[in-house]
């Protein structure tokens, strides 16, 4: 919705593509100033002139979200380049689905590194630019793996994402003083490279049960995104929102 983000400054990780990509797309277009911050440094940049060719409202950082160091300059460019960070969307995210048995430690940890760690490190460093400012809104996706224990995304992925959840609900109390609003998006199966490479018949077991009859696009996630990140859902805060086509429904 144009305007809805106007004058805000947003670092969105993992948007060099995909659902990260979708959400700086749909930020850029209500106002935002936007951070697209990726381990994957060539994609961010052409993602990042699609969006602005000028660069006037977008820029691009190369950074693995799992390296203190690095979150830490790239927020800090952030602040410098736009004079304030006001929302942070944490999308950057891994999986690599193996059964237990076939799973070794490394596999396990990297993906916890990855997409649970690494919000640990953005949300702590954003935290003091969010006080400075007017308070902040955070979100962060996790998955439906993360909720249900669905098949086939191993368990290395669905302990990251339901960890992401505990740390959403603990960082709302946390933050919530100084007015810091912090959510969680729960995505179903969303057509991305991500799912790209998951064989066809376990994406139609992810999606088994879905009321609604239509894959999940990038896009349904970036508008649940946007409401989260705008004043639309000032008082919401430490929820999961299930954008999942109804495949579980309590
Ligand atoms: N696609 C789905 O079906 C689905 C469903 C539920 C949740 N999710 C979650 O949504 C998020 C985005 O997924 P996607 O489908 O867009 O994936 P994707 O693979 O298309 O994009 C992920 C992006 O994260 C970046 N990234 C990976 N590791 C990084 C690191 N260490 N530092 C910085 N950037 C890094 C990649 O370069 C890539 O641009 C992930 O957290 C994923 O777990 C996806």
């Amino acid at each position: 919705m144009p305007g809805l983000l106007a004058g805000k400054v947003c670092i969105i990780t993992g948007a060099a593509r995909g659902i990260g990509a979708a959400i700086a797309l749909e930020f850029f277009s209500a106002g935002a100033r936007v951070c697209i911050l990726d381990i994957d440094g060539g994609t961010a940049q052409k993602t990042g002139k699609q969006l602005d060719p000028d660069g006037n409202k977008v820029m691009s950082i190369e950074a693995d979200v799992t390296i203190e160091e690095q979150v830490r300059s790239a927020v800090e460019a952030t602040f410098k380049r736009f004079g304030s960070v006001d929302i942070l969307v944490n999308s950057a995210g891994i999986i690599k689905h193996l059964p237990i048995e076939e799973m070794s430690l490394e596999d396990f940890e990297n993906v916890i590194k990855v997409n649970l760690t690494a919000i640990f490190l953005t949300c702590k460093m954003v935290l003091p630019y969010m006080k400075k400012g007017d308070g902040g809104k955070i979100v962060n996706i996790a998955s439906v793996g993360g909720r249900t224990g669905r098949p086939g995304v191993g368990v290395n992925y669905a302990a990251s994402k339901a960890g992401v959840i505990g740390l959403t609900q603990t960082l709302a109390r946390e933050a919530g003083g100084a007015g810091i609003y912090v959510n969680v998006i729960a995505p179903g199966p969303i057509l991305t490279e991500l799912t790209n490479k998951v064989p066809k018949e376990i994406f139609a077991r992810w999606n088994a049960g879905r009321a609604v009859n239509k894959n999940g696009l990038p896009e349904d996630i970036a508008k649940a995104a946007l409401f989260l990140a705008s004043d639309q859902s000032d008082w919401i805060t430490g929820v999961t929102l299930d954008v999942n086509g109804g495949i579980f429904i309590s």
